[in-house]
């Protein structure tokens, strides 16, 4: 009897504890390798610093662009530190007509917190389609689940900044206008599978820098 009990807690410890070898603490991502389904690979221990876990979101992205907008990521393509670790983080600035349009972060989920001005901000389900809205406020945080169609619209007539954080170092964004009507898309394919006319296609390629 105890020398099955024994047997079993040395299979137990040999099988279940890892060594010390093979805990790692992170997996700073190592831009030189290429990156894979499972994100970067890991830089050597030995070359992670402090600077690969900080950066810095102080400055507002530029809202001089069609869509009066700014999305600046704090993705694993920009802070390495984020790499393996299941989150990362953006800043939304918003001119007073700015509008981040329908979108989707295939990748992860989404929390917005408000920290200056309103937002009315929306998400439609993928089933119902039903559309959740609601006007933010400074302080107000908003979850987005992960790959549902969403916006964030300025509605307080003065610029708005929030903070959006995300269960992927890799959310992945795509604005579906963009993926309409910015690109090479042919414009007859377009309407057939949007039923939207010609001149509609025409006009929105046109904004939008599209062709085809
Ligand atoms: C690690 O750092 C050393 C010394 O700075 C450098 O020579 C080497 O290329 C680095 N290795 C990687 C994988 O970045
Ligand atoms: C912002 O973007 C616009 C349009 O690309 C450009 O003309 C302008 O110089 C940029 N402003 C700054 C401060 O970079």
């Amino acid at each position: 009897m105890v020398h099955i009990f024994l047997l079993a807690l040395c299979l137990f410890f040999s099988s279940s504890v890892p060594s010390h070898g093979s805990v790692q603490d992170f997996c700073v991502a190592d831009y030189l390798a290429p990156e894979g389904p499972a994100g970067y690979s890991c830089k050597k221990p030995a070359n992670v610093t402090v600077a690969d876990f900080v950066y810095s979101l102080a400055k507002s992205g530029n809202t001089t662009n069609i869509i009066n907008a700014a999305v600046t990521p704090a993705f694993a393509a920009q802070l390495p530190g984020v790499n393996g670790l299941g989150i990362s983080i953006a800043r939304l600035d918003l001119a007073p007509s700015g509008v981040i349009p329908l979108h989707t972060h295939p990748g992860g989920s989404e929390i917005l917190v408000v920290i200056q001005g309103k937002i009315s901000a929306g998400f439609i389900s993928s089933s119902a389609n039903t559309v959740y809205l609601k006007t933010l406020k400074k302080g107000d945080i908003m979850v987005f689940p992960q790959g549902l169609l969403h916006f964030q619209v300025n509605a307080g007539g003065t610029k708005a900044i929030a903070f959006v954080s995300f269960s992927s170092p890799s959310p992945g964004l795509q604005i579906l206008d963009f993926a309409l009507f910015a690109n090479d898309f042919p414009s007859m394919l377009v309407e057939k599978t949007t039923f939207l006319d010609d001149a509609q296609v025409k006009k929105l390629k046109g904004v939008l820098g599209g062709t085809g």
